[in-house]
């Protein structure tokens, strides 16, 4: 496995990818767009047999001192295999700030599960933050 920088070049694999793994929450066009290029953002790719199997995105924000991790997401084929541990870590060390942050659905027992092995502690509950109504936990980890 390689972990290695994304580029605008990876938008139909990453689309791909969002559609395999988040459904109707996967992101529009112009979100995966701006997660491309955008030149602040930390966006990481997994290489696997030849193509992408992970993808992570962070974003920091150094004056509030903390950065939030905006989307991660491993192809079902490829999950528990370490695949999102390695891209996690990847952009913790790369957001350059002391705290990261995230939003995961409440029903999402597996990504919680991940985050508080990694350090990630719940900080709050935004209540139906997501468009189906659904509570968002927020979690945060001193880097
Ligand atoms: C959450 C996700 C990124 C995890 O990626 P992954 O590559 O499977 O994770 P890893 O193999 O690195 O898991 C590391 C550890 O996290 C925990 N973990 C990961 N997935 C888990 C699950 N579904 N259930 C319980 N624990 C889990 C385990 O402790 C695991 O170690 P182990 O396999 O030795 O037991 C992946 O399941 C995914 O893409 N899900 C769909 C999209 C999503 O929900 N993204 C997060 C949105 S906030």
């Amino acid at each position: 496995m390689e972990i290695i920088k994304a580029t605008i070049l990876d938008l139909s694999a990453l689309r791909k990818l969002e559609l395999e793994c988040f459904g109707k929450d996967a992101w529009p066009l112009f979100d995966l767009i701006a997660v491309l290029t955008f030149a602040e953002v930390i966006r990481i790719k997994a290489i696997e047999d030849g193509q992408m199997v992970g993808f992570i995105a962070g974003d920091p924000h150094p004056r509030d001192g903390w950065g939030w991790i905006s989307t991660l997401a491993v192809d079902p084929r490829y999950q528990r295999r370490g695949i999102g541990r390695a891209l996690l870590h990847a952009c913790e060390s790369k957001l350059g700030v002391p705290k990261s942050r995230l939003t995961v659905r409440i029903s999402n027992q597996g990504a919680i599960s991940m985050y508080e092995k990694y350090g990630y502690k719940t900080k709050d509950i935004w209540h139906a933050y997501y468009n189906d109504g659904e509570d968002a936990m927020l979690m945060e980890k001193n880097l």
